[in-house]
């Protein structure tokens, strides 16, 4: 079985196409969604009526959660802050009922295995850190959790001894592969589809082979100044424009 990994896709639907079609291409047979569907970017209902379409097990982000009118930004940025409001008006009533009823993580999906947004220990947690990945490994029995929130594509592991490995499939590359040990709990980042923070612009996406233990990170250019385009439009701000070009 291979599953298709992708996260904080944020209303980027030229990064979602981009991925969609490489990740056909490489093969896969469901979907898993580690949430942040919708904000930042210009295409909310578009981005929703995409994954919808694609039938994913998902749950909701902090974006997708606050977008839905189910708490407020109070812990956003000021720009993040700014974005809120536009993607609640732009939100159709059947794209906003959609992510009302993402379940809050963690979501189990047998084998061990679950998603998350942010952290084990909550939707709004990141896990940046050894300490953090440390503290969401104490809280959960699952072998594999998937996250995402921090936008960058990653692999933490839990070795024997309590300490904890970060790998990050960094560089030019289009594809990285990680070969998962059966013994080993981790905590795995595909990365984010539509705002990458990682200092490459290209779209992040993942892809977990089960037949072979191993997950396949990709990285595929976009046609981001379409993205930026449709953002100056919709009058969203700079900072958030500008930061595609740089993913970060
Ligand atoms: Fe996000």
């Amino acid at each position: 079985m291979r599953h298709l990994l992708i996260s904080d896709i944020h209303s980027n639907v030229e990064a979602l196409d981009a991925c969609i079609e490489r990740a056909a291409a490489a093969g896969f047979d469901s979907v898993l969604c580690c949430g942040d569907i919708v904000g930042y970017g210009p295409d909310p209902n578009a981005a929703v009526a995409r994954v919808r379409a694609l039938e994913p097990r998902s749950v909701r982000g902090n974006h997708d959660r606050v977008a839905a009118g189910l708490g407020a930004a109070d812990d956003f940025n000021l720009h993040a802050k700014t974005a809120v409001p536009w993607t609640r008006d732009a939100l159709s009533h059947e794209a906003a009922a959609y992510l009302r009823d993402l379940p809050a993580g963690p979501r189990g999906l047998g084998g061990g295995a679950q998603l998350v947004h942010g952290a084990v220990t909550g939707e709004d947690d990141y896990i940046l850190s050894s300490a953090d990945a440390a503290e969401s490994f104490r809280s959960t029995g699952a072998r594999l959790t998937f996250f995402g929130h921090t936008h960058h594509a990653c692999v933490f592991s839990l070795g024997p001894a309590g300490g904890v490995r970060l790998e990050t499939p960094r560089g030019p590359d289009e594809r990285w592969v990680a070969a998962l040990d059966a013994s080993v709990p981790y905590l795995i980042n595909p990365g984010s589809v539509g705002q990458p923070r990682d200092h490459d612009a290209r779209a992040a996406f993942a892809i977990w082979d089960t037949a072979t233990s191993r997950v396949e990170f990709h990285r595929v250019a976009y046609p981001l100044e379409t993205t930026q385009r449709k953002m100056r439009a919709a009058g969203l701000p700079t900072p958030l424009i500008e930061r595609l070009r740089h993913g970060r």
